[in-house]
């Protein structure tokens, strides 16, 4: 019971949870996928560089997320090899790790591209096309969101606001802007990754690096060569 201003009395009656409310269907558990382990020529590179990245932190454990990129760039998404690495060096069990990893979306749980195209049709987007560029975009790849070209070039996905609204509706490509898109500008910037040769980011970097390139400047570290990665 409650009482109002003029101490009127008000009665609450507390009913059974609504039905939608009342049960929930557990969901799967995210799993990870890859090898378990590294061979040791390349657990070993890994080690070297982790301990470069480990040093610049005053708590170890605060190096995970540079070190999940340095693990992604690795493999172009987070295997159970990965995951296990992380938990070695920084002392962490894997269930750790993967809490954290599985909170954030740029790490890839899935094989991905060496373009990454993010669409984005969050509100503004949406209002200015970028349902039609997504739309485009599977159309002319021959991938729904979230899949990758037969070729491992480009996967694509529906991202939730690329925090760039102001050049909606935007595109972006490992994470670099490509502002003021099209359906058609959209397709061409698809084929041009398709080729390899991609065109200047829209601001930032005036180059466009490779999926598994950019999560090496993300874990903290200079470029490698691709093709010894
Ligand atoms: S709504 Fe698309 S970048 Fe914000």
């Amino acid at each position: 019971m409650s009482t109002t201003d003029n101490s009127a009395p008000v009665y609450l009656e507390v009913l059974a949870a609504p039905a939608q409310f009342a049960t929930s269907t557990p969901t799967a558990p995210i799993e990870f996928s890859g090898p378990t382990s590294y061979p040791d020529a390349i657990s070993t590179t890994l080690a070297a560089e982790a301990s470069e990245i480990i040093a610049r932190y005053p708590r170890t454990r605060s190096a995970l997320l540079p070190l999940l990129h340095l693990v992604q760039s690795q493999d172009g998404y987070l295997t159970r090899a990965g995951i296990t690495f992380c938990a070695d060096q920084l002392n962490l069990t894997a269930a750790q790790v993967a809490s954290v990893a599985t909170f954030y979306s740029m790490y890839r749980k899935e094989p991905t591209g060496r373009y990454l195209i993010g669409v984005c049709t969050n509100t503004l987007c949406a209002v200015l096309g970028g349902d039609e560029i997504l739309a485009a975009l599977t159309d002319h790849l021959g991938v729904s969101p979230g899949e990758t070209t037969g070729d491992d070039a480009i996967t694509l996905e529906h991202v939730e606001c690329n925090a760039a609204c102001d050049f909606a509706p935007v595109v972006m490509v490992n994470w670099e802007f490509y502002d003021n898109q099209s359906p058609s500008t959209a397709r061409e910037l698809a084929d041009q990754l398709h080729a390899d040769t991609p065109p200047p980011p829209s601001r930032g970097n005036p180059t466009l690096c490779t999926f598994r390139q950019t999560a090496r400047l993300l874990a903290g570290l200079p470029p490698a060569d691709e093709q010894a990665m």
